[in-house]
């Protein structure tokens, strides 16, 4: 195979809008705690160790795309790692997710936040983006990826997981100026990884704005969108991205509008709090779209999954353009065989 191969794969011509032999599949979070394997691997080493160990999470990738059988790798790495660098304190502890010392409560505290000046401190999650590309087969696209501006910011401010998101628009509304100095440096930040994520080796990249539905329309896009378009703006001509958010359809047509006139293919990762067709027309036919299957469908049964493959394609109405995708992360109550006979089920019903 030529060393382009990528560019005539299932993943690469939906993100172009162009017709493929099927619907490319691939999962977020497709490789982690739902597997037996990971799971083996984690007794011994923990979630840092390994997004640090390029060598490991390289493996923990490839092995997971050649068991499942999906169309697309992602870079195996966490969002919040980009803050270390920026001089904050970072945890995963058992249960409870990320935690983050020091957050930022006020616009004075912003300035405690450094600037990434350079990949350097990063260079491990480069390394993973050549490992991981070097062991996939060139058919196969590899997807590099970042937090959104407004999802880094919330996890700053927050120190952590939030149910109501008080602590970030508190800031958010008191004071512009120390929020746009913030996001800024966010969105610099992003720009800065995504654009080392291409050069090493990723065809697209895939930017997470996974809190931003607790936002409404309005306050999204005064707060949050001129943000989002200066990251992708500022990335290498011509590369796909995908811009994904959860928890508020209403602020789909905004996600669309972070391409400005497309200059790039653009895909925008729906949720599925809304029927995909509904969905794509909020969007535009001049976009491709990713998701939106229920995470929770795959703790159901092979027969259920099916059923609802089928609906969602049966939406997407053959256009050319859909990458499927769950609405959000597998869940790690998820058995891998509900995950076979999805990708199973993609493929099969939407061969042509
Ligand atoms: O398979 C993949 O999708 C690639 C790797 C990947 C991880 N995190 C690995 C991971 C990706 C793309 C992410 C992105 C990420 N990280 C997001 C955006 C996606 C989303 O879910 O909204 C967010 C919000 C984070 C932050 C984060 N990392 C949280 C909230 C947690 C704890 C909750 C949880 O599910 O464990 C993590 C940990 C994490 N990131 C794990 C993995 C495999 C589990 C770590 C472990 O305990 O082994």
């Amino acid at each position: 195979m030529s060393a382009a191969a990528w560019l005539d794969s299932p993943l690469l011509k939906a993100a172009r809008r162009q017709p493929a032999a099927r619907t490319p599949i691939w999962l977020m979070r497709q490789a982690g705690r739902y597997m037996p394997e990971y799971r083996e691997l984690r007794r011994t080493t923990t979630f840092l160790e390994l997004c640090k160990n390029p060598d490991l999470a390289a493996e923990v990738m490839l092995g997971t795309v050649e068991r499942l059988g999906v169309d697309a790798a992602i870079l195996f790495s966490d969002l919040l790692l980009v803050l270390e660098p920026m001089g904050v304190s970072l945890e995963f502890s058992a249960g409870e997710g990320p935690v983050l010392g020091n957050p930022i409560r006020s616009a004075a505290d912003v300035d405690r936040l450094l600037e990434l000046e350079s990949i350097e401190p990063l260079s491990f999650v480069i390394e993973t983006v050549r490992k991981t590309r070097a062991g996939l087969p060139d058919s196969l696209p590899l997807i590099g990826f970042a937090g959104a501006p407004f999802t880094l910011a919330a996890y700053l401010i927050e120190g952590g997981s939030s149910r109501d998101y008080r602590r970030v628009k508190t800031l958010m509304y008191n004071d512009t100026g120390a929020w746009d100095a913030l996001m800024g440096r966010l969105a610099r930040a992003a720009t800065l990884l995504l654009n080392a994520q291409i050069d090493a080796g990723a065809q697209l990249v895939q930017l997470f704005d996974s809190w931003a539905g607790c936002l409404g329309v309005d306050d999204y896009r005064c707060y949050v969108l001129p943000h989002v378009r200066s990251v992708i703006e500022a990335l290498r001509p011509g590369v796909p991205v995908i811009h994904f958010a959860t928890g508020n359809p209403a602020l789909l047509p905004l996600l669309g509008e972070a391409f400005g006139t497309p200059r790039r293919p653009a895909v925008v990762g729906v949720d599925w709090r809304i029927r995909l067709d509904d969905a794509w027309r909020t969007i535009g036919y001049d976009k491709a779209i990713q998701g939106n299957l229920d995470p929770v469908v795959l703790l159901t049964s092979p027969v259920e999954i099916r059923h609802h493959v089928k609906e969602i394609l049966h939406q997407a109405a053959g256009r050319p353009g859909h990458i499927f995708n769950l609405g959000h992360g597998v869940l790690p109550q998820t058995p891998v065989e509900n995950v076979l006979a999805l990708v199973e089920a993609v493929h099969e019903l939407s061969s042509r």
